[in-house]
């Protein structure tokens, strides 16, 4: 089925000018941007959105990073798209992730990994309606 899903190029790829290069491997898979923005999160955002990671030793750490510069917020449309795009992602830690994934090719540590992807269908709509209104995305 066609799904819609969210994603974030973080930090660490902002930085390095990488938003192009991630944009192109998530088209390159099937995936459709249907909306993006560039935001730059407050920490008590970043907080708010990874509120289910609070009793983490790392979610301290995550919130500043998440906060630390500009991010690029999207909706990602596809068949499967959910699936898809972590497929395309690779695994959390880049040292686990498959050759040709984002994450392998351009993640700098699990901290730093890039890019986010929703895990599963009720996230996906939970995190769109965070950074969207529903104006704002044009399939
Ligand atoms: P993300 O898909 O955005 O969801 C939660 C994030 O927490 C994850 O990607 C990682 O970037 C981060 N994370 C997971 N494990 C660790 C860890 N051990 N140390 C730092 N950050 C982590």
């Amino acid at each position: 089925a066609i799904e819609r899903t969210f994603s974030i190029v973080k930090p660490d790829a902002t930085r390095r000018n990488l938003t192009g290069a991630i944009v192109a491997k998530l088209e390159q898979a099937g995936l459709r941007v249907v909306a993006q923005k560039r935001i730059h999160l407050t920490k008590a955002q970043a907080g708010k959105f990874y509120e289910v990671h609070k009793e983490r030793p790392f979610y301290d750490e995550l919130c500043e990073f998440m906060s630390s510069e500009p991010i690029v917020v999207q909706v990602l449309e596809g068949e499967n798209a959910i699936a898809k795009n972590r497929e395309v992602m690779g695994a959390t830690n880049p040292a686990d992730a498959d050759a040709g994934t984002i994450r392998k090719e351009y993640a700098l540590s699990i901290g730093e990994n890039s890019v986010h992807g929703s895990d599963g269908p009720d996230t996906a709509k939970e995190e769109i309606a965070y950074f969207f209104s529903g104006l704002e995305i044009v399939g």
